[in-house]
């Protein structure tokens, strides 16, 4: 794993701007991009629309994205479905077409099958090259609560009432948040060939901490990404507060090679 500590949010955002920009002008036009909703990706994707916007970003022409999860239960076109934000916040400003960014289907007569559904589909498009992650404040990965298999696909999951209070935000009140979601599994999300997690604020610092410091354990879903051969964790100083190795991380990544990228 890399954990990059930056000074705040907005590094953050450059940084990880530069990611996704950078993977999308190598693959020319056969990108997957994975993509994350939450507040903590706003600022990158904010950042990767003002880029295209003045000219200096790349073409997104051909580029397909897959989000990591849904809610289910929300009336078709509701605003919070994650297909609607991720449309909203990104991909319509980017000009990438509503047909070339998929999610897990929420209908409510084929459940039973979305998971399954879902992983096929991005079988068949190669899988993810760079996955934007956000952490939850209790380690959830996606919607991979505590508990979660470490090894699991895309599948219906129940949210735990820290996740829906954390949520709530963006409804009305808590009881407006739905209880059940598709989310890609642990397993799932080991499978993108590059993981992009990003962490700002004071709150996610013990999540943090224990993800990529403490055990692996399926009670920090997020510590399933010691497993993964490519990892880069991008962290304002507050989330990157409880990080003993903070140091460390500062020193190995002043002191990297321009050519190795990130
Ligand atoms: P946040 O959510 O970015 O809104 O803090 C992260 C998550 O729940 O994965």
């Amino acid at each position: 794993m890399e954990i990059v500590p930056l000074a705040d949010a907005e590094q953050v955002a450059r940084l990880a701007a530069d990611v996704v920009e950078g993977l999308v002008r190598a693959r020319r036009g056969s990108a997957v991009l994975g993509l994350a909703t939450g507040s903590t990706p706003l600022p990158t994707y904010r950042e990767l629309i003002r880029r295209h916007r003045a000219g200096s970003g790349p073409s997104y022409d051909g580029v397909r994205c897959f989000t990591l999860d849904e809610y289910v239960g929300l009336p078709a076109g509701h605003p919070e479905s994650y297909r609607a934000t991720i449309a909203r916040e990104l991909t319509d400003p980017l000009g990438i077409p509503a047909d070339r960014v998929h999610g897990p289907s929420p209908d409510p007569d084929q459940l039973a099958t979305a998971g399954e559904r879902y992983e096929e589909a991005l079988r068949a498009a190669g899988g993810v090259d760079v996955q934007i992650l956000g952490i939850g404040t209790d380690g959830h990965l996606a919607f991979n609560e505590p508990g979660s298999s470490l090894a699991s696909l895309t599948r219906l999951k129940t949210l735990t009432e820290e996740t829906r209070r954390d949520n709530a935000r963006f409804f009305g009140s808590v009881a407006e948040v739905p209880r059940h979601v598709l989310t890609q599994g642990l397993g799932t999300i080991l499978r993108a060939r590059h993981l992009l997690l990003l962490a700002t604020g004071a709150a996610k610092a013990a999540a943090l901490a224990a993800a990529v410091e403490g055990p692996l354990s399926a009670s920090c879903p997020a510590s399933v990404l010691q497993l993964h051969p490519h990892v880069t964790v991008l962290a304002d100083g507050s989330a990157a507060a409880g990080l003993a190795r903070r140091d460390h991380y500062r020193e190995v990544y002043a002191a990297k090679p321009a050519w190795q990228g990130l």
